[in-house]
């Protein structure tokens, strides 16, 4: 047995995962524990996670692996200064005592964090018998690690990779190849090129956060006119025709400065960036389309290149950039691949996936089980028989496959992420133990009753926080840690956004649609697990304008019912699709049947359980803290539902909107 414990940190999002002979066991963010967003710290609580999750200490590991090379990026920190040289000195001094005090002792600092994993005791335990690790540590490629969590948790026996983000040590983009076992990268794209960077200085420009503010940019869009496609061309980044680009650095501070852009950029587009919070004009509609016209445009460059350069048939997609769901579905439907996986922890989170597979299959030399082959790889939460480290009393569904006729007529689908429900779950004993300890009214339901009572209140257009199972690895909550809502309301759009998330009201909200219907109510029929791809609403389910109605502009667009299900379409008709099969997550499958039965509509709205700036929630405290919260109307943990009415007063010391930084 080889236990491999893969950690990613100190940019963004740091994050743990194990392999336990090739199996992903646990994977975890930080910030799920210690409630800070993006939190970049060692991710000491997610390390001693996973470790619980397979009972296993520290001290019992055979390798762990670090996701980039900081030697490496340092040696580009330095060679980018000494290029810029005076005018990044702000910025390298600000960089420096960072790099001196952790980054460039990352082998000690490693040890000492998972001595910390390993329990306070066992720390103490440790030192007294001057006991050693024995675990060999190994340092992965930024992007190679990447390309692994693109590559090995496919279903692919071959496959293409395209991994692009802002910047690994040195390159920006990536591409390779994945056979068996083995991945070959072929040719990457270097810093200061990059798409990644490109598109992160917009969301600055805009007034968004850079690496959390990216995906409302990609929501902005669609407001807006793609008038500044040229002038972004012709200025600041030119589009070649393999998907590369040539940046114009005279108007980008990323390589010196502490802010993105430059007087010269705002020059270019007649004003200084927005100032975070305040007004969105046409002005960030527009721009935000255009930017991303532009990353479609270079990533159906890049992969139809990549198809000629590789001949391969099928597409792994990973890197930040790959986090975009809307270029992502034109990729699906336009480019020359049959096929496409993207892992779903695209960014840098998923490296520690990455760098722990990567040891498993390339630095051991051992083969993949292709669920393409063989079908052995188990898909998750469905999977029957006893689990390592799987808390007592779980809520384990009762499923029956075969008297699901409409399955049985799905394409086949395994991958190696088990639904990307890699996180911790609460056993139905800790729940009521939790909910006794607080004295909270609730109700305790069957197995076999819980579908239909949840789907019976979402008719109503009821909002349900959904506790269940595992918590989500990746940004996308997927039925496990969920707020969820009918899609066919027409209020629901305004109200989950400004009573439940806190959050801006031009942001648009995802539909979770049973695999089974999901070409009846979309132009798409194809498996999205993740949440990974965008694509319009079915003709058949738009409902037809009026001239008035399409002549309005930017957020005016925004109240129009524009189809059978207005909560999760944009004004442009799309929708950011997650299909749910019954095998990955039985528990959020029969409650989305409940309500097609109940209604006649397989749709639901899910967006993740959190108020804007806040991680996604983890324990039931979170969930019940962030229930009472907002104005969400039940709560479902496991198989208790708590009933907001009969809840007694929630008080707190402090206003608690102070607590989460906007994202
Ligand atoms: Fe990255």
């Amino acid at each position: 047995m080889a236990s491999i414990l893969g950690i990613s940190a100190f940019y963004h999002d740091s994050a743990a995962c194990l392999v336990v002979d090739g199996e992903i066991i646990a994977a975890a963010q930080e910030e799920r524990f210690t409630r800070i967003k993006h939190d970049y710290n060692f991710p000491v609580h997610a390390a001693h996670y996973c470790l619980k999750e397979a009972g296993i200490s520290a001290a019992q590991l055979d390798h762990v692996g670090f996701y980039d090379k900081p030697l490496l990026k340092f040696d580009r920190l330095l060679e980018t200064y000494l290029d810029y040289a005076p005018s990044g000195f702000r910025s390298f001094l600000k960089a420096i005592p960072l790099w001196m005090k952790e980054k460039l002792w990352m082998p000690d600092l490693i040890r000492t964090e998972l001595a910390k994993a390993n329990g306070e005791d066992d720390e103490r335990r440790a030192k007294k018998a001057g006991k050693k690790f024995e675990w060999k540590l190994l340092f992965g490629d930024h992007h190679e690690s990447h390309a692994a969590s693109a590559f090995y948790p496919s279903p692919f026996e071959e496959a293409a990779i395209l991994t692009i983000d802002g910047v690994g040590e040195w390159a920006t983009s990536s591409i390779g190849i994945g056979k068996g076992n083995e991945i070959t990268l072929l040719k990457e794209l270097r810093f200061p090129d990059s798409l990644g960077l490109l598109y992160s200085a917009f969301t600055y420009y805009t007034g968004f956060k850079v690496n959390s503010g990216e995906y409302k940019v990609m929501g902005l869009a669609p407001y807006g006119e793609p008038k500044y496609v040229s002038l972004i061309k012709e200025k600041l980044a030119e589009v070649r025709e393999d998907g590369s680009l040539r940046m114009n650095h005279e108007y980008f501070s990323y390589s010196q400065g502490l802010r993105m852009t430059n007087v010269a950029f705002d020059r270019v587009f007649d004003g200084q960036p927005r100032r975070p919070e305040s007004k969105i004009t046409q002005r960030e509609m527009d721009l935000a389309r255009s930017i991303q016209a532009i990353t479609e445009e270079v990533m159906l460059k890049m992969t139809a290149y990549v198809y000629k350069e590789t001949g391969m048939k099928k597409l792994c997609l990973a890197g930040g950039v790959a986090l975009n769901c809307v270029a992502n579905g034109r990729v699906l439907r336009e480019s020359p691949f049959e096929d496409i996986w993207i892992q779903p922890a695209a960014g840098d989170a998923g490296g520690a996936i990455g760098i722990a597979l990567a040891i498993w299959h390339r630095y051991l030399g051992n083969q993949r089980a292709s669920p393409e082959k063989s079908g052995t790889w188990r898909s998750g939460a469905g999977v029957r028989g006893p689990r390592r480290g799987s808390p007592a009393g779980v809520f384990d569904p009762p499923v029956d496959h075969a008297q699901d006729a409409r399955a049985t007529s799905l394409p086949p689908y395994a991958d190696g992420m088990k639904g990307s429900f890699l996180g911790p779950r609460n056993s139905v004993d800790e729940i009521e133990e939790f909910l006794r300890s607080k004295n909270l009214p609730h109700k305790k339901y069957s197995r076999a009753q819980l579908p239909e009572v949840v789907a019976g209140v979402l008719a109503d257009e009821k909002i349900v926080g959904l506790h269940q199972g595992r918590m989500e690895f990746g940004p996308r909550a997927l039925g496990g840690r969920s707020i969820i809502g009918d899609a066919r309301s027409a209020t629901m759009q305004s109200v989950m956004n400004l009573k439940i998330k806190y959050r801006e009201s031009f942001r648009p909200f995802a539909p979770s649609v049973l695999r089974e219907d999901v070409a009846d109510w979309f132009e798409l029929n194809y498996d999205s697990p993740y949440m990974m791809l965008v694509a319009d609403v079915a003709e058949s389910r738009r409902r037809e304008m009026s001239d008035e109605e399409k002549g309005l502009f930017g957020i005016s667009k925004l109240n129009i019912k524009r189809s059978e299900i207005p909560a999760v379409t944009h004004v442009d008709y799309s929708a950011r699709i997650q299909t749910v099969r019954r095998e990955t997550n039985p528990l959020y499958w029969e409650i989305i049947e409940a309500f097609r039965q109940k209604t006649g509509c397989p749709v639901i709205v899910n967006t993740s359980f959190n108020v804007r700036g806040e991680p996604i929630v983890c324990t039931p405290e979170d969930s019940y803290r962030c229930f009472m919260r907002t104005e969400m109307d039940f709560l479902v943990l496991e198989n208790c539902v708590l009933d907001k009415k009969e809840q007694p007063e929630f008080a707190e010391d402090a206003d608690w909107r102070s607590e989460f930084r906007l994202d």
